[in-house]
């Protein structure tokens, strides 16, 4: 699979409202975490598709290694325009929490077999994806966003969707089974949702804003409202629990018509074909 790296032309020097996010504080928060992990969560990605191709035979690694190129160039992207992000985070205030569990994670590198960080980056993959879906499909978790953010949003999630199948291919080429793929996609499962939900918590007890109820009704919408993230992607999140699972089964064509329709908002710096 070829996977163009694209770079995003958007603004992210100039600093942006508190509350950039529609005015809500949850929906802000909660996004802020994300983009917490992803620095160095995405490295974690990079470094263990790196180790996990090193281990494939010559002549799979040549067959993968287009894809795996794009795949590396896209994540970095996403790491360089995050950390902007996260700069402007910082001057207003906010403290990372998330990364240095991350990192901490990441010293255990060599200590775990190298297909098991390919599961790792899989099951992570899957829960980006999912929510990536959900993004694309439900515009209202974005309403009212600050435009170039936005853009940020949609151009991140298009490109993870994109992406999803290469970590999980390459676990199957390296003989990865089901029942590992599965037991690691769990704790990653809980690990994500503890780590992100923490996260929220303290970027609004920064914020000063998570007493106020209108900060718990953005919540209570975000999460379980009718169109909520929980309500509406915690199927999609089983796929991933089934034998015959494969990310390709998911739903991409929203990614791809947004990646098509923002063309001179996202251009490719280099295509991998
Ligand atoms: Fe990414
Ligand atoms: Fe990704």
């Amino acid at each position: 699979m070829n996977l163009t790296v694209r770079r995003l032309l958007v603004d992210l020097k100039t600093p942006f409202a508190r509350h950039w996010n529609g005015g809500c504080a949850f929906r802000t928060a909660f996004f802020n975490a994300l983009s917490m992990s992803f620095p160095a969560g995405e490295q974690l990605f990079i470094d263990s598709v790196k180790l996990g191709v090193q281990q494939l035979p010559p002549e799979t690694q040549a067959r993968f290694a287009e894809e795996v190129r794009g795949f590396i160039g896209q994540e970095a992207t996403h790491r360089r325009i995050h950390t902007l992000f996260n700069e402007q985070l910082a001057a207003q205030g906010y403290v990372n929490h998330w990364e240095g569990r991350i990192v901490k994670r990441r010293e255990l590198m060599g200590k775990l077999e190298p297909r098991n960080w390919l599961a790792v980056t899989a099951a992570t993959e899957h829960i980006t994806a999912v929510f990536a879906e959900h993004l694309l499909a439900h515009p209202e978790v974005l309403q009212g966003a600050e435009p170039r953010l936005r853009d940020l949003w949609l151009w991140h999630s298009a490109e993870e969707s994109e992406h999803r199948s290469t970590a999980f291919d390459l676990y199957t080429a390296a003989g990865g089974n089901h029942a590992w793929r599965v037991r690691i996609f769990r704790v990653v499962s809980f690990h994500f949702v503890t780590d992100v939900l923490r996260q929220t918590l303290h970027n609004l007890w920064r914020d000063g804003h998570w007493w106020r109820p209108a900060t718990w009704a953005g919540g209570w919408r975000l999460l379980f409202g009718r169109s909520g993230l929980v309500r509406h992607s915690i199927g999609s999140w089983r796929r991933y629990l089934r034998e015959d699972f494969h990310p390709a089964q998911g739903d991409g064509r929203a990614a791809e018509a947004w990646l098509a329709a923002h063309a001179e908002l996202a251009p490719p710096v280099r295509s991998a074909a």
